[in-house]
C-alpha cells in the first residue's frame, strides 16, 4: 500500500525533466534549471521539451514561426470569452476554452504523432491570448491582437498591456516562464498523462490537467502569496503574520514542497528576478515584504520558498493581476504537459492503480421496507 499522496511511487519512466529533491536541483533533459533560466528562451525550452534537444537556429526559427503565427484565436473562440469573461473566474476561463478550443483545430480529430505535436504546439501558442483576451474584454478595454514580429514573452505581454513591454520586462517574463515549463510528475502533469494514458485526445488530457492545477496546494499558490502580501502590508508586519498563521494550524502558502527538502531551484532564480524587477518599478517594499516572511518561516517552521512565492512578486510587478497569475503558470506548464501528454502516447500503458477496500464486510441485500 503507497502512501496516501504516492510520494514515492514511480509512475513514469521521463526523459522530459528530472528532480533531486534533497539537493535541490532540477533539470530539463540534463540541462540544469539555472542554466536554462540564465541562457534559454522560451521558445528554446519548448523545443528541448518536445524534441529532447535544444533546437539548432533553422529549427528555432521555424519553431518561432509557427508559433507566432498560431497565436491569433479563431473568431468563435473570441465569442465565446465575451461570455467567459462576463461571468468566469480566470481557471475556470482557462479549462473551459481550451476545451472548446479542440473544435477548431486545423487538424481536427488527427490523432497521428505529427498532428499531436502541431495541436502541443498551437496550445503553447494560444495560452497567452487566451489570458490576455480575457483580460481586455473583463475590463472593458479593445483586445490587443499578437504582434507575429514579437517572441513569446513580449507578444503575451504586449496583448495583456496593449503598450511595447521593456527589454528588461520582457525577459524578465520569459525566464519565468521557463522556470514554469516542467517539473516532472506534479499533479497536473500526472492527470495529464493519465488522460493520455486512456487514448484520449489531447485537449481532453490538458483540459484536465488546468483542473488539477487551479487548487492552492498547487499553482493557485502564487496567487495566495500574492494576497498574503497584501494582507502583510509591510515588512515589519511579516513576523506577526506568519506566527499567527502558524499558531492556527494554517498553511503559508508559497512554502513548503512535496519534493524539495531545501531550497527549490527556481526560488533561488525567481527571488533574484523579483528583487531587480521590484527594485526598478519602484516597489521594493514588495519585495521586502516576501523577504520577511520567507525569514520568519524558515524560522518557525524550517520551511524554503517554492516556485509560487517570488513568482508572485515578479508577475505583480509585469502588471500581472493576482488572478491571472496561476492562468499565467498554465501558459507556461503548457510545454511541459503537452510534452509529457506526447511521450504517453508514445509508451503508453492505461494507468490504473488499485486500491485497499476498507468498507464493510459482504452483507445480505436488504428490501426498502426492512433497512
Ligand atoms: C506543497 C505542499 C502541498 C506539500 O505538501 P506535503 O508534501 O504533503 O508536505 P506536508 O504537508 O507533509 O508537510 C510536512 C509538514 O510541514 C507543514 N507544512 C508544509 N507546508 C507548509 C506551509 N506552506 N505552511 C505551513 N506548514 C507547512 C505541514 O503542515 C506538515 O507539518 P506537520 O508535520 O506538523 O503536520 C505543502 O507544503 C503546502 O501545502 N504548501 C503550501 C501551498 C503551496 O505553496 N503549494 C505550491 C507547491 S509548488
Amino acid at each position: 500500500m503507497a502512501d496516501k499522496g504516492l510520494r514515492e511511487v514511480v509512475a513514469a519512466e521521463t526523459k522530459i525533466s528530472d528532480i533531486d529533491g534533497q539537493q535541490g536541483a532540477l533539470s530539463y533533459v540534463g540541462y540544469d534549471i539555472a542554466d536554462l533560466a540564465e541562457h534559454a528562451t522560451f521558445e528554446e525550452v519548448v523545443h528541448l521539451l518536445h524534441h529532447l534537444e535544444l533546437p539548432k537556429a533553422n529549427e528555432l526559427r521555424d519553431l518561432k514561426r509557427f508559433l507566432s503565427s498560431s497565436r491569433e484565436l479563431h473568431p468563435f473562440q473570441i465569442e465565446l470569452m465575451r461570455t467567459l469573461a462576463e461571468q468566469t473566474s480566470p481557471m475556470s476561463m482557462l479549462r473551459t476554452s481550451i476545451s472548446a478550443s479542440s473544435a477548431f483545430d486545423p487538424d481536427g480529430w488527427d490523432e497521428s504523432p505529427e498532428a499531436q505535436l502541431r495541436k502541443a504546439k498551437r496550445l503553447v501558442a494560444q495560452t497567452g491570448t487566451l489570458i490576455a483576451t480575457y483580460h481586455r474584454l473583463r475590463t472593458g478595454q479593445q483586445i490587443v491582437r499578437p504582434d507575429p514580429s514579437l517572441n513569446h514573452a513580449q507578444d503575451v505581454l504586449w496583448m495583456l498591456h496593449g503598450t511595447d513591454p521593456s527589454d528588461e520586462d520582457a525577459r524578465v517574463l520569459d525566464t519565468t516562464l521557463v522556470l514554469y515549463a516542467d517539473h516532472t510528475m506534479n499533479a497536473s502533469t500526472f492527470t495529464a498523462r493519465i488522460v493520455a494514458s486512456t487514448l484520449a485526445d489531447m485537449f481532453s488530457a490538458i483540459t484536465a490537467a488546468i483542473g488539477t492545477l487551479k487548487g492552492p496546494l498547487h499553482g493557485g499558490a502564487n496567487e495566495e502569496s500574492m494576497k498574503s502580501f497584501e494582507e502583510v502590508g509591510k515588512p515589519a508586519n511579516a513576523e506577526a503574520y506568519v506566527r499567527a498563521r502558524l499558531e492556527r494550524h494554517e498553511k503559508i502558502f508559497g512554502f513548503g514542497h512535496a519534493v524539495y527538502k531545501t531550497y527549490d531551484p527556481r526560488a533561488r532564480v525567481l527571488k533574484d528576478l523579483a528583487r531587480g524587477s521590484a527594485d526598478r518599478a519602484g516597489k521594493l517594499e514588495l519585495y521586502e515584504i516576501a523577504e520577511a516572511i520567507e525569514e520568519t518561516t524558515f524560522e518557525q517552521k524550517g520551511l524554503y520558498p517554492n516556485v509560487d512565492f517570488y513568482a508572485a512578486v515578479v508577475f505583480h510587478v509585469l502588471g500581472v493581476p493576482t488572478d491571472l497569475m496561476t492562468p499565467m503558470f498554465a501558459a507556461a506548464r503548457m510545454a511541459g504537459w503537452t510534452a509529457h501528454v506526447r511521450e504517453q502516447y508514445a509508451d503508453n500503458r492505461v494507468i490504473r492503480p488499485g486500491s485497499r477496500y476498507v468498507g464493510p464486510e459482504p452483507r445480505a441485500w436488504e428490501p426498502v421496507e426492512r433497512r
